[in-house]
């Protein structure tokens, strides 16, 4: 009885985690697609970590994502903003992200 309880938690936990892995890896590739669709072609990964990089916190690596898709005239929202900052904040920066 007891050790069936416990197996159900178990399971119930691991679901929660499977999801939470689903939500990430969302983000990501929604984040990954728009850079290598639109932002790819004039960088190579040597951008993003040189010694004098402008996008030296999370708000700043935004600001910065904010600031090429608008020299592209892509239009994107903050969330699409977030997404790639987000990526690009994975692969490369690691920076704090406030929630
Ligand atoms: C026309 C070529 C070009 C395109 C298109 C472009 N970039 Fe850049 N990007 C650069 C160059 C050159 C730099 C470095 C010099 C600078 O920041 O002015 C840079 C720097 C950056 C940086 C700051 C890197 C650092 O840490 O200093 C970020 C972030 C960035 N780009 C994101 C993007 C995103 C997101 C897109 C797509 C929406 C994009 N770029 C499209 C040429 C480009």
């Amino acid at each position: 009885m007891l050790r069936k309880s416990v197996l159900v938690v178990l399971f119930g936990l691991c679901g929660n985690l499977a999801a939470v892995a689903a939500e990430t890896a969302r983000d990501a590739s929604r984040g990954e697609l728009l850079y290598s669709t639109h932002c790819i072609a004039c960088h190579t990964a040597q951008v993003h970590w040189r010694d004098k990089k402008i996008a030296t916190n999370w708000t700043k690596l935004q600001a910065q994502v904010r600031r090429w898709q608008g020299n592209s005239s892509l239009g994107w929202g903050d969330a699409d903003i977030a997404e790639v900052a987000r990526y690009l904040n994975t692969l490369y920066y690691h920076y704090p992200e406030p929630d």
